[in-house]
């Protein structure tokens, strides 16, 4: 079985006591950094100075999700901050390989994000190029929103490209993701997970542990 992650979103947590929130989460596998720039999304969060700081104190590594226009402009200044993952969106991106290329050369994994009614099928042949994939499993924009069990077939699809072709590509589900319905998305062959409010709402250790263990029983 392929190792799995979770990563709890900030999105979720109190933001005026951020230090505080991250020492929380110190069990979890990564931080999921949700950066939004009210144009790609209709929301507002955290810029490179913020992402900054964030990096200075967190415990954990972080994955930064870019929500935002011109990706090719602005991501490789988040690789530059040492953030161990930057996915930006292929909606987004004019150019996702040369921009992946780029992130890889400032030392980050290079992530490539698809919303909901994307589809996956003009990535699958350019794998290679990137460390995750992230399937949005709800409108990217807000947490909170309910898991849409309707873009699993891209997780499947993705799953069979990647064991077939052996590679090392991580496969992350990001919106909705429970106890309950990580397992639908652990069983469709997704390997890292993206929680937000399900952390957050409660004791986020026991919550990390809880859905680690809900993913592993049904993980490929
Ligand atoms: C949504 C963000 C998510 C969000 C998930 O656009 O990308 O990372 O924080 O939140 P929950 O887990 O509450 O759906
Ligand atoms: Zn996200």
């Amino acid at each position: 079985m392929a190792p799995l992650r979770i990563n709890p979103s900030i999105l979720a947590a109190d933001f005026v006591n951020m230090q505080r929130e991250l020492e929380r989460i110190s069990t979890a596998d990564l931080v999921h950094v949700d950066v939004m720039d009210n144009h790609f999304v209709p929301n507002l969060t955290f810029g490179p100075q913020m992402v900054g700081r964030i990096q200075d104190v967190s415990p954990i590594p972080l994955d930064v999700h870019l929500m935002i226009d011109d990706p090719d402009r602005w991501a490789p200044g988040y690789a530059e901050l040492g953030v161990y993952s930057v996915t930006f969106h292929a909606e987004a991106a004019a150019d996702p390989v040369s921009l992946a290329r780029e992130l890889r050369a400032r030392g980050a994994r290079a992530g490539i994000a698809v919303k909901p009614g994307t589809g996956i099928e003009p990535y699958l042949d350019l794998l290679e190029e990137f460390d995750q994939v992230l399937v949005m499993t709800v409108e990217p924009g807000f947490g909170g929103q309910s898991f849409m069990p309707e873009t699993m077939p891209k997780l499947r699809a993705l799953r069979e490209a990647v064991e077939a072709r052996g590679l090392d590509v991580w496969l992350q589900v990001d919106g909705g993701i429970t106890e309950e319905t990580i397992v639908t998305a652990a069983a469709a062959g997704a390997d890292t997970f993206v929680a937000g409010s399900s952390v957050f709402r409660g004791e986020p250790a026991e919550r990390i542990t809880a859905l680690r263990d809900a993913a592993a029983a049904h993980a490929h």
